[in-house]
C-alpha cells in the first residue's frame, strides 16, 4: 500500500482540510481495484533507488537535484538504469546527480511562457490539474509557492514523480493520482493551473467550471491549451484523430475560450501567450523513443497536421474569479 499519510497530515492543518472527507477512501479503493498492470514493477524500481546525499537543489531555472560529484560512477549507472525502466519520459527535463533525463517535451519552454504573466506564487497554495509527471509542480515551488498539489490519473506519471521526489522529498510538493472528476469543490486554492488538458475533455465547459470550483474568491486560473485561429464562435472538433491523438475533442479560438470563461463568471480573461509548438519543444529522445511532433505533421507542410488540420498552436490564458 502506498502511504499518503504525510499528505493527509498536511491537509488536516491547512485550508484544504475538506478534501479529507473523500480522498482517503478514494485512494484506498484505487489501490484495491484500479492499479495498472505494470504498477508493481514501477514501484519496485522506485524502492530500488539508492538513498544519496543531494548537495544542491535547483528549482528556479531548471529541476536539478544533486551533482554528479555527490555519488560514485557505479551509483550513477545504477540510478540511470533504474530511471530508464520508467520510460517513456514525456515531461521534463530533470537532472538527477548529473543524469539528464531528456524528455520528449521541453516543459521548461512552456513554463517560461507562463511565469512572466501570472500573479506571483509566493506564499500561495497551488493546484495543477493534469500535471503529468510533475515537472511544473517543482517550478511552481521554485517560484515561491507555499504548498503545491498536482493531480493526474496516469500511474506511470505518478511513478515518475515519486522517482524524482525520492531525491528531494519536499513535504510541500505532492502529486495525487486522481482525476478532476474525483475532486470535491474545495474553493480554497489561490492559483489553479491546467495546462494541456482542456482539449482532452469531452465537456470543456464543465471542465472549466470544475477548475473554477477549486479557486477561492479572487484566485487565479492559468489555462494552457491548443487553440485555432477564428472568431468567438469558432471551435475545431477534429475527426477521429488530431496530430495522431485519438482523444482530442474541442480546440477553440482564443476568442471563443475567453467567451466561455466569461459566461462561467471568470473575470478579466486575458490571452498572454500564443505560440506554435516547435520541433525543438516536442521531439523524440533516448528517454522517449516513440513517435513525436515531426511524425504528427504533414511532411511537406509543417503548418498542417498529418490529417490536414492547423498544426498545434498553444495559448496561455489567465482569468480570476
Ligand atoms: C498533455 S498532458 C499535460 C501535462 C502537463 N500539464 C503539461 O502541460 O506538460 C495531459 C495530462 O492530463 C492528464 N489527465 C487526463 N485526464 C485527466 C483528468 N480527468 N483529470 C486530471 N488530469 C487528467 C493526463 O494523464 C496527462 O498527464
Amino acid at each position: 500500500m502506498l502511504d499518503f499519510t504525510p499528505f493527509y497530515a498536511k491537509l488536516a492543518t491547512n485550508k484544504l482540510h475538506s478534501w479529507l472527507q473523500t480522498l482517503p477512501a478514494q485512494l484506498a479503493d484505487w489501490q484495491k481495484h484500479a492499479l495498472h498492470g505494470d504498477f508493481k514493477q514501477w514501484q519496485k524500481v522506485i524502492s530500488n533507488l539508492p538513498a544519496t546525499d543531494v548537495s544542491t537543489i535547483e528549482l528556479s531555472n531548471a529541476v536539478q537535484f544533486g551533482a554528479a560529484a555527490d555519488i560514485s560512477s557505479g551509483e550513477t549507472e545504477r540510478i540511470r538504469y533504474l530511471l530508464q525502466q520508467l520510460k517513456p519520459w514525456r515531461k521534463g527535463p530533470f537532472n538527477i546527480h548529473g543524469i539528464e533525463i531528456d524528455t520528449e517535451w521541453r516543459s521548461d519552454f512552456k513554463w517560461d511562457r507562463v511565469l512572466p504573466h501570472i500573479s506571483p506564487l509566493s506564499g500561495r497554495t497551488v493546484l495543477d490539474v493534469g500535471c503529468g509527471s510533475g515537472y511544473h509542480l517543482w517550478r511552481m515551488r521554485g517560484a515561491g509557492a507555499q504548498f503545491v498539489v498536482g493531480i493526474d490519473p496516469s500511474q506511470l506519471f505518478y511513478s515518475q514523480f515519486q522517482a524524482i521526489k525520492h531525491f528531494n522529498p519536499d513535504p510541500d510538493v505532492h502529486l495525487i493520482p486522481v482525476g478532476i472528476d474525483d475532486m470535491p469543490a474545495i474553493a480554497q486554492f489561490d492559483t489553479v493551473f491546467s495546462m494541456g488538458v482542456l482539449y482532452h475533455r469531452r465537456s470543456p465547459i464543465d471542465f472549466l467550471q470544475q477548475l473554477k470550483q477549486q479557486l477561492r474568491p479572487g484566485g487565479e486560473l492559468i489555462l494552457e491549451t491548443l487553440v485555432v485561429e477564428g472568431d468567438e464562435h469558432h471551435v475545431l472538433v477534429p475527426g477521429e484523430r488530431y496530430a495522431k491523438m485519438r482523444n482530442v475533442w474541442f480546440i477553440p479560438s482564443t476568442l471563443a475560450l475567453c467567451h466561455w470563461l466569461s459566461r462561467l463568471g471568470f473575470k478579466n480573461p486575458k490571452v498572454v501567450d500564443l505560440t506554435m509548438t516547435s520541433l525543438a519543444e516536442q521531439r523524440a529522445t533516448s528517454w522517449m523513443e516513440n513517435e513525436s511532433l515531426i511524425d504528427f505533421l504533414d511532411p511537406t507542410d509543417h503548418s498542417k497536421t498529418i490529417e490536414g488540420y492547423p498544426a498545434p498552436l498553444r495559448a496561455v490564458i489567465t482569468a480570476t474569479v
